[in-house]
């Protein structure tokens, strides 16, 4: 196994939009387990594929507090969403970063597991915010693209200071 380099938010590689998996291989395994632990080291709740350059529809979410709900998908797409919540959001592409986005209180999304097995997981609070977030970034979207275009100013500077300091 080993850690991932993670893209940072405004790197252009974000914007990709991830092709469907057609084969569930060694290779995309690898990829998975990868994601994971770079996920838990970092640590975040969330990672898709995109964030590591990958441009596959992979996520891996842990969403827990004990850290040992593993949840990988592939393909995941959302059936269905209802209500409305705001929640405060970061990412680990966009360091330092913390805003509130409105997403869907509820979604249920269907996706493949590792073996290929077609599963839906129905989700709300976290764990909703949070699929609703990685499956952003495999349509090329980071969360501060739902927030207005001055605050997304002030984060690419922001960033872009914070670039200069660690170069
Ligand atoms: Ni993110």
């Amino acid at each position: 196994m080993s850690l991932l380099p993670i893209l940072r938010f405004p790197d252009p590689r974000l914007k990709r939009v991830a092709a469907r998996v057609e084969s569930i291989d060694d290779k995309l395994r690898r990829l998975a387990r990868d994601m994971a632990e770079t996920m838990y080291e970092a640590p975040g709740i969330g990672l898709a594929a995109t964030q590591v350059n990958e441009h596959v529809q992979l996520i891996v979410i842990d969403a827990s507090e004990t850290r040992d709900q593993l949840l990988t998908l592939i393909n995941p797409v959302i059936l269905e969403q209802d209500g409305l919540q705001v929640c405060e959001e970061g990412c680990l592409s966009v360091p330092g970063i913390y805003d509130k986005v409105a997403r869907a209180e509820r979604v249920v999304v269907a996706y493949l597991d590792l073996e290929g097995a077609e599963r839906t997981v129905d989700a709300v609070g976290l764990l909703a915010v949070c699929l609703q977030h990685e499956i952003d970034h495999l349509q090329g979207q980071v969360f501060v693209e739902h927030l207005s275009q001055l605050k997304q100013q002030r984060i690419r500077s922001k960033l872009a200071k914070q670039a200069r300091i660690t170069a």
